[in-house]
C-alpha cells in the first residue's frame, strides 16, 4: 500500500462516484457539515493536501492533512472505497500516514474528528492509540482524538 500526495481527475470523479451512491449521510460521515450533498469535483478541489491512498496500484481511497497547529496535525477526510472496508485497509492506511506525518521532526502529534454514531472509525483510531483529547455534544456528538508521536 502506498500514499501519495495529490488527486488525479479520474481517482477524483470515483471518489464522488462512491460517495454520491451512498448518499447526504455518508458524505457528512467522513467530510462533516461544510460539503453540500451530492459532492462535486470544486468542493473536492477546496479541500488542500490531499493524499491518495492505493492498494497494488490500484486507487482505494483518500486521507486529508487538514491543517498544522504549531507541532499538531489535524487530519480528516479519511475515506476508503466502500466495497473494501471492514478488512482492515484503513488501519494499514492510517499507520503508513501517520508514518508519513511523524517523519516531520516538527510534529509531536496529530488529531481528528469522529462522530460518536461511527463506531468503526472510532475502534479503528483506539487501535492505533488515539484517546479523547474532547467531547463536543453538538450540533451533533463527536469527539477530537489526538495520538501523541510515539518517543523512539
Ligand atoms: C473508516 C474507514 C476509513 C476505516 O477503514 P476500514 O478498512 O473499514 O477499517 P479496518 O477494517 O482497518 O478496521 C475497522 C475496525 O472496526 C471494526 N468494525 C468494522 N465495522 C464495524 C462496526 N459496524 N462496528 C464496530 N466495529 C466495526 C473492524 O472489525 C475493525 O476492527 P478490528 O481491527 O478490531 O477487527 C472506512 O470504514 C470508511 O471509509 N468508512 C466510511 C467513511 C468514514 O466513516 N470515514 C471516517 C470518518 S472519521
Amino acid at each position: 500500500m502506498t500514499i501519495q500526495p495529490g488527486l488525479s481527475d479520474r481517482d477524483r470523479a470515483t471518489l464522488i462516484g462512491w460517495t454520491n451512491r451512498k448518499g447526504a449521510d455518508f458524505l457528512r460521515q467522513w467530510a462533516g457539515p461544510t460539503p453540500h450533498f451530492p459532492l462535486t469535483p470544486e468542493q473536492v478541489d477546496d479541500w488542500s493536501d490531499l493524499y491518495t491512498i492505493f492498494r497494488q496500484g490500484r486507487f482505494v481511497g483518500i486521507i486529508q492533512e487538514i491543517r498544522r497547529e504549531q507541532d499538531n496535525v489535524h487530519i480528516g477526510h479519511f475515506v476508503l472505497d466502500p466495497a473494501l472496508t471492514g478488512r482492515g485497509i484503513g488501519r494499514a492506511a492510517l499507520l503508513i500516514f501517520m508514518d508519513i506525518l511523524f517523519r516531520d521532526d516538527a510534529i509531536r502529534s496529530i488529531t481528528l474528528n469522529v462522530f460518536d454514531y461511527n463506531l468503526a472509525a472510532r475502534k479503528l483510531y483506539e487501535r492505533v492509540g488515539f484517546v479523547v483529547l474532547r467531547t463536543i455534544e453538538s450540533p451533533e456528538k463527536k469527539y477530537t482524538m489526538i495520538k501523541h508521536k510515539p518517543t523512539p
